[in-house]
């Protein structure tokens, strides 16, 4: 099932309050926070992408998430702490996981932790487990705070669409679904949380994110990376149920060639004239034709944060189609192309 039918969709007043990301006015954090309280909807900021987020121990709160997304009801959502004592209230915390909390939290990681009832089995899509984090973003913190409840936040895009990573984007999308929207600009990585869980001898990535895994294996021990979390093969018995879903997508088809020096001959000799072309800076002067440019090779991050308004601009641009190259899997870029082959078909 990739698109569920929650019958007729009313339009909400949305509330859109500009804020500042690194020092929040407390009167704008309490309003949202009242929002949160009373059972709606805000979309907020968070060090990864915007989150769309609402009471993580109400049941019809969270259902609204699910409506107002269009996201499929068995794909649970993260939930997101101000603290470690608030997050030990409501998840189980491994002894061991404690050990190295300070080291990663806040900050763009998701674990797998068994959960109490208190967090909602609409959340958690009736899984005894609640992916676990706490965001490194003084707006997300003091929100959660001030609420005084986890909150439930997915990416705020719409189902199967780019995550959103700037407030610009969140207004377009999501005016008239959500109750408010706290506007800071853009957020600091363009690119999810990495979600891990426990497995026996280390930690398996069900889901690659902006934390990469040279990065975590001193602090964790082995990190397991599955070709599922690669994306490197399609999944027939998904570990997390993000897997079996189309994800991250531009509506337009989006063709992948891995090989950057195929990537080049193919743009150069056999390039439909109506095909948008998304790739580094360096493919880009290589080529010396039109692109949607990603950003220097040299620099990950800078590539991870300009996909997905990438993957926009082929859809805002009179482009009929897309084609992207692929980049190193070292660090975010694990991350980087795992959305890049959700997004896309492989041309050979
Ligand atoms: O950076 C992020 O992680 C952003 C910001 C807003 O925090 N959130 C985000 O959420 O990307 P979402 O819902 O788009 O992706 C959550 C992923 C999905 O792949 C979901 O299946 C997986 O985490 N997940 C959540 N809870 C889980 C659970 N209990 N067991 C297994 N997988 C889980
Ligand atoms: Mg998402």
């Amino acid at each position: 099932m990739d698109t569920i039918n929650y019958g007729m969709l009313s339009q909400t007043m949305t509330e859109i309050r500009k804020v500042d990301q690194i020092n929040p006015d407390p009167a704008i954090i309490a309003r949202a926070a009242s929002v949160i309280r009373n059972g709606g909807t805000v979309v907020f900021p968070t060090e990864t992408v915007y989150g769309l987020g609402a009471d993580a121990t109400n049941d019809s709160s969270v259902m609204k998430i699910y409506r107002a997304k269009g996201r499929p009801p068995d794909n649970p959502l993260i939930v997101h702490f101000s603290s470690l004592d608030m997050m030990r209230e409501y998840v189980h915390v491994p002894p061991d996981l404690e050990r190295f909390a300070r080291n990663i939290w806040p900050g763009p990681v998701t674990f797998i932790l068994e959960s109490t009832s208190k967090i909602s089995i609409v959340a958690r899509a009736s899984l005894p487990t609640a992916g676990s984090r706490m965001p490194a973003n003084p707006v997300a913190l003091a929100l959660i705070e001030s609420a005084g409840v986890p909150i439930s936040a997915p990416s705020a895009n719409i189902s199967t669409r780019p995550s959103i990573v700037s407030s610009a984007e969140a207004i377009e999308e999501l005016d008239g679904k959500v109750d408010m929207i706290l506007d800071a600009g853009e957020t600091f990585f363009g690119m999810e949380s990495t979600v891990l869980r426990q497995v026996e001898g280390g930690y398996e990535i069900l889901r690659p994110g902006a934390v990469g895994v040279e990065d975590l294996e001193p602090l964790l021990g082995r990190i397991f990376v599955s070709a599922a979390a690669r994306a490197a093969e399609s999944v027939d018995k998904p570990i997390t149920p993000g897997m079996k879903y189309r994800h991250y997508s531009p509506g337009k088809t989006l063709y992948r060639i891995e090989d950057k020096g195929a990537f080049i001959s193919y743009v150069e000799e056999q390039l439909p004239g109506d095909m948008g072309i998304i790739c580094s800076d360096e493919v880009a002067s290589s080529i010396g034709l039109h692109c949607i440019t990603l950003g220097t090779e040299k620099d990950l991050y800078e590539i991870a944060k300009n996909l997905f308004p990438a993957f926009r601009r082929l859809d805002s641009g009179s482009y009929k189609s897309g084609i992207i190259h692929g980049f190193p899997e070292s660090g975010i870029g694990l991350a980087i192309m795992n959305r890049i082959r959700k997004a896309s078909i492989p041309i050979h």
